[in-house]
């Protein structure tokens, strides 16, 4: 079984990119360790501020958003970072050749229920001699070198793609590295799953309410077939289910906050996980395009996501 190390020097990833993924996935065992403690280390619960985007913070947001802070402005090949729980990018080493971008804690809902959360991660190539700025950071997410999360679960598990297909690493606690798992993630074209938080359904449009209602009419309706509703409320946990065992994910625009393309953070969220699905074999749109073409216009962006069951996603689409 092939350590990370192992698999990235095997890669074809450049030596500092391996280095900037080693730094932000060994971060993530000791954000791991420090959410095994919970409330013996007094960590739980709200810090009583609201993030850049009017979101309540909570204590494990602002610590994990810390160590990756500090483990990546340390690191020489590290230019900037931007962050979900950062107002501004943060400029590392002008020399630096990448640029990562992160949701800290992704599910943060979760955390007090003992349930599933994350750390999504996006990199981007960039050089110059000026220091880097938020226009560096807006590249559309096709220019992704790497993208990945770290699941923290039953089992820690690291879930990465730099370009060569999607792997699965499972985090061995006794020795302190993830090691490959699965070594090609392939999501099925078809599939009788899907996710949404129905609890938002009077706020869809016509054509979301419709799609999600003949999935709900099963065998009975148009579709002619049962399907199953799963929803985590991490966006982590419920794409890391879509690529073990397939489905849909879908956190579509809604009129409870019309001005807003949908939930989801194009740099944090929605691109990331877009090149681990597509990588995958599945496919990721909003409602009107594919998620890694967008042209970003801000680092805080949001847009609506349907990613997963390449067939599935083209269904609802032509709604
Ligand atoms: P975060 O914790 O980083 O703010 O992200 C939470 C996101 C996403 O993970 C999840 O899919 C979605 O919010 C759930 O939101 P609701 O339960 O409010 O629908
Ligand atoms: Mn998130
Ligand atoms: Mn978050």
């Amino acid at each position: 079984m092939h350590n990370l190390a192992h698999v990235l020097a095997n890669s074809s990833s450049p030596d500092a990119l391996q280095k900037v993924i080693s730094v932000t996935t060994d971060t993530c065992i000791d954000i791991c360790k420090a959410l095994h403690k919970g409330s013996l280390a007094g960590i739980l619960g709200v810090a009583g501020n609201e993030n850049v985007q009017g979101e309540e913070q909570k204590k494990l947001d602002i610590i994990s958003n810390n160590m990756l802070k500090n483990a990546l402005l340390n690191c020489s090949d590290v230019r900037a970072i931007a962050s979900e729980e950062e107002d501004d990018i943060v400029p590392a080493n002008t020399q630096g050749q990448y640029l990562i971008a992160f949701d800290p804690l992704d599910g943060s809902s979760n955390i007090d229920i003992n349930a599933m959360v994350g750390t999504i991660f996006s990199i981007y190539h960039d050089v110059g001699e000026q220091a880097a700025t938020e226009q560096s950071f807006l590249k559309p997410g096709i220019e992704q070198v790497a993208a990945g999360y770290v699941l923290y679960g039953p089992s820690c598990m690291l879930v990465l793609s730099t370009g060569q297909g999607t792997q699965m690493f499972t985090l061995d606690p006794e020795k302190n590295e993830f090691v490959l798992t699965q070594s090609k993630v392939e999501v099925a074209a078809d599939t009788q799953e899907f996710a949404i938080n129905m609890s938002n359904q009077r706020f869809w449009s016509a054509a979301t309410q419709t799609y999600v209602s003949d999935l709900v009419a099963g065998a009975t309706g148009t579709r002619e077939k049962d399907f199953n509703m799963r929803w985590v409320a991490a966006m982590v946990g419920d794409v890391h289910r879509i690529l073990c065992r397939g489905g849909i994910f879908i956190y579509p625009w809604d009129s409870k906050t019309p001005n807003r393309a949908g939930k989801l953070r194009l740099m944090y969220e929605a691109n990331p996980m877009a090149m681990l699905i597509e990588q995958a074999g599945g496919k990721a749109h909003t409602h009107t395009q594919r998620i890694l073409d967008i042209q970003p216009e801000g680092i805080h962006q949001r847009v609506a996501v349907i990613l997963g069951a390449a067939n599935e996603v083209d269904k609802c689409l032509s709604y």
